[in-house]
């Protein structure tokens, strides 16, 4: 039985949690939590009926509970702090997206992983798990479009998750260093992944074009919960109070708040090391939600659609919305494009929790796990976008300059 604690008792360990008890609680027991914010934990275990030892203190919980495992997903911030402690004590990591928030912490996880060679360690990059991603990379390793020579990326936000990013720390750039890193790092790994390879050069631009100070109205407060524009603001949110049991922290901040620091609209040209050339955007603004993947080969193209028309605001992570999921194949010399089939998940973001839990929570994990070098990749990546925005050049991925 292996002993796992999660660390950042957030919204999305909650999946984690929930799969540890109902599905994987003959191999692996949930022994303990830890937060730096105790509301937010008693909300948590409280959600989740968890009658565990509940910690703020990451040492003491190591040295009382001797896990095997911890599951990191606090404020990205945070993460490579908590990867490097637990690998020095010799505890396997699974650590959410992205890995870190910029290269100095790549490099930082890097050393820790050398020290300790033998200690398990994994980027839970669910995304790549996905049924659309999965087919894809099954046509282009069979070389169905030939060698790939380049690729578009597209991906957009609707308006109802596009705001929730805005509403919470994600939108500090000291908390996440942006959607370039927090939310795009998703799919620089399913990149990565497609084309087996990793980026050597960026060239980017962005702004903040849709929140923030950039406010269509005059309703800007600093939480929605006790701003005095709730009745009248159309952008007032109310959050889960049982899950936010905290003084701390609540994920209504205000959407128009000038102090919101990151991009919600960019796009990039990125070069990958096997010539592979690629257009990448993101738009937090959106009308529907989805990825748009096409793919150019010497011999056909492929067409990818996961898409999402369907807002729901009381589902602002899209977890339980059917996405409408398309793959084209257009074969050089065909009159008409064939229609792929996509063999479809179950569950949460498309089936691909189900799917990297069962591949995270076997004994032993599966080797296909996404290392973690891969969520190394996805954050040089990102961090390379937010450079090349910020100084308006092209920057190297793998070096410094
Ligand atoms: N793979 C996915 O599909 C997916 C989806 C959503 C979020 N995520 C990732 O999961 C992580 C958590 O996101 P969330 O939406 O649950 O956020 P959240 O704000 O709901 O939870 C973050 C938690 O971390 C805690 N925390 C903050 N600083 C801490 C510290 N120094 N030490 C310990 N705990 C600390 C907070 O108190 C909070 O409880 C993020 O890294 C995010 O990128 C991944």
């Amino acid at each position: 039985m292996k002993k796992v604690v999660i660390v950042g008792c957030g919204l999305r360990l909650l999946a984690f949690a929930k799969a540890l008890k109902n599905t994987y609680s003959r191999t692996h027991h949930l022994a303990a939590l830890m937060d730096i914010d105790p509301g937010k934990m008693r909300g948590f275990a409280r959600w989740m009926e968890l009658d565990v030892p509940l910690y703020t203190d990451f040492d003491r919980m190591c040295e009382e509970i001797a896990p095997d495992l911890v599951i990191i997903g606090t404020v990205d911030v945070f993460h490579a702090e908590y990867i490097r402690r637990a690998l020095d004590k010799k505890i396997g990591v699974i650590s959410e997206k992205p890995l870190c928030v910029n290269r100095e912490q790549c490099l930082e996880i890097r050393e820790a992983c050398r020290r300790n060679p033998e200690v398990f360690a994994v980027t839970s990059h669910n995304s790549r798990y996905r049924p659309v991603a999965q087919t894809l990379k099954k046509l282009l390793d069979a070389g169905t479009v030939g060698k790939v020579l380049s690729l578009e990326y597209h991906e957009m936000l609707d308006r109802v998750h596009g705001k929730s990013y805005f509403r919470r720390w994600n939108s500090r750039r000291k908390y996440s260093n942006g959607l370039e890193l927090h939310k795009s790092s998703h799919h620089f790994d399913k990149m990565n992944f497609l084309l087996n390879s990793r980026a050597v050069e960026v060239s980017a631009a962005g702004g903040l074009l849709a929140y923030g100070a950039k406010a269509p109205h005059k309703y800007e407060g600093i939480h929605c919960h006790n701003c005095p524009h709730k009745d009248v603001c159309p952008d007032f949110f109310a959050y889960e109070k049982k899950l936010f049991d905290s003084d701390m922290y609540t994920p209504d901040m205000c959407i128009w708040s000038p102090e919101i620091d990151i991009e919600d609209t960019f796009s990039a040209s990125i070069l990958f090391e096997n010539g592979v050339r690629a257009s990448y955007s993101l738009c937090a603004y959106a009308d529907y939600e989805g990825e748009i993947i096409n793919i150019q080969g010497t011999t056909g193209r492929l067409e990818a659609r996961q898409l999402t028309y369907k807002s729901n605001v009381d589902d602002v992570h899209n977890m339980t919305s059917v996405p409408v999921e398309s793959i084209k194949l257009f074969r050089f010399g065909a009159k008409e494009p064939e229609e792929m089939p996509i063999v479809r998940g179950e569950g949460a973001h498309g089936g691909a929790d189900a799917k990297i839990f069962s591949e995270l929570f076997a004994v032993p994990p599966a080797p296909s796990l996404p290392s973690i070098e891969d969520g190394i990749q996805a954050v040089l990546t990102g961090d390379a976008l937010v450079r090349s925005i910020r100084e308006k050049r092209t920057v190297r991925v793998q070096t410094e300059d």
